[in-house]
């Protein structure tokens, strides 16, 4: 079976590495690519790694009725705020959606006003999207219609902290989790802090008084456990371009030795087909490193018995686990492929 896919926002960084993965997808071929400022320009014009593929694939200005003719799924890769308008429309006309943005990720509509600050206009509509990560809604997502692709910062943060929700020795009342992030994060739009002689050697905290991703993670933790549980992110700009690393703080609430933590975290994620649990192999922590380029994410943690302080950890690459490569492994599940299809390669090194 091949699935005729389409890419909206294709000219930017998830758009640019949802055509790079998908490129050499065995099930899919992508069949329309939009973008408002290059209409009529080949993807290799902006996405210069794709020279040689998508011969003949130009962008377009995004039509729902020439996307229905030409795509039985489709991803948004657009801002959010912008994916909101279309989602509806593209439903209508039987089109399974993969939202990157956030527009779909909460369920509670107030939690846009508060901390996206607009008025989700199709409330209905949150109670059918399905939070798309794998780990924790893979049933949820075969055959799914709309799938809320989740954040970058929140998925490394929801999965640093899976061992500890599901072993329940650590209070989750308050949780800080430290999040350091390369500067794809902030899309292919230059803005005056991501400039490069401005980013270039940066550490530099930002939004550290509330970042939004708390609200996908504190609600799908909270789920989890069946109680309200509160996350503080703290992001910190680094010089990197790709890559996130979280370093997410808790308090352990019971007695657990080594041999009980390193249980719980095999546990969770033997099964996983992207996670490696990597506190057993030198240097015993993760790193966005040796994760770029891949679908996997690196777990381990670190306890200060001291302080009865637990740390946990988790490094992703933004635009692939963070974005275009979950994205797929949910659309995978959905259409009923084998849900590594296309996407089991190694990191890059050096
Ligand atoms: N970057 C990451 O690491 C990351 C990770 C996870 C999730 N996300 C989410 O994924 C989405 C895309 O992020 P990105 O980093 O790929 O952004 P980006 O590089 O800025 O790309 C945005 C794309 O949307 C198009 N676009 C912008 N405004 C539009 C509008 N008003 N109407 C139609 N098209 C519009 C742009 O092309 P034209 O201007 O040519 O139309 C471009 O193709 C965002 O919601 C972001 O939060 C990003």
């Amino acid at each position: 079976m091949v699935v005729r896919v389409g890419v909206v926002g294709a000219s930017g960084y998830t758009g640019g590495e949802l055509l790079r993965l998908l490129a050499n997808h065995p099930g899919v071929e992508v069949t329309y690519v939009t973008s408002r400022e290059y209409v009529g320009k080949p993807v290799h014009h902006v996405h210069y790694n794709l020279r040689g593929y998508y011969r003949g694939l130009k962008f377009t200005e995004f039509r729902v009725d020439e996307l229905s003719n030409k795509a039985d799924v489709v991803f948004l890769a657009l801002p959010h705020g912008v994916s909101v308008n279309y989602v509806p429309k593209i439903l209508e006309v039987g089109i399974k959606v993969i939202d990157l943005s956030a527009d779909f990720r909460l369920k509670n509509p107030e939690m846009y006003e508060f901390w996206y600050g607009f008025k989700h206009p199709y409330p209905d509509l949150l109670s059918k999207a399905v939070y798309g990560l794998p780990e924790i809604h893979r049933d949820e997502l075969r055959g799914a219609s709309l799938v809320a692709s989740p954040g970058c910062n929140s998925t490394a943060v929801i999965l640093s902290l899976l061992p500890i929700v599901k072993s329940g020795i650590a209070d989750l009342s308050r949780v800080i989790a430290d999040v350091k992030v390369g500067s794809s994060e902030g899309g292919a739009k230059p803005t005056p802090g991501s400039h490069h002689p401005e980013r270039e050697g940066a550490v530099r905290p930002y939004e550290a008084d509330g970042h939004r991703h708390a609200a996908e993670v504190e609600q799908e933790v909270s789920r989890l456990v069946n109680n309200s549980v509160k996350v503080s992110i703290i992001p910190h700009a680094v010089s990197s371009i790709r890559g996130v690393l979280t370093s997410t703080h808790l308090w352990l609430t019971k007695d657990v030795d080594d041999v009980e933590l390193m249980r719980y975290y095999v546990q969770t994620f033997s099964k996983e087909p992207f996670i490696r649990f990597v506190k057993t192999v030198p240097p015993g922590y993760p790193d966005p490193k040796y994760v770029v380029g891949s679908n996997y994410v690196d777990v381990s943690y670190a306890v200060e018995r001291r302080l009865g302080r637990l740390t946990s950890f988790a490094a992703l690459d933004n635009l692939v686990k963070g974005a275009a490569g979950q994205a797929i492994q949910a659309f995978n599940i959905v259409v009923g492929f084998e849900e590594t299809l296309g996407l089991k390669y190694p990191p890059l090194k050096p």
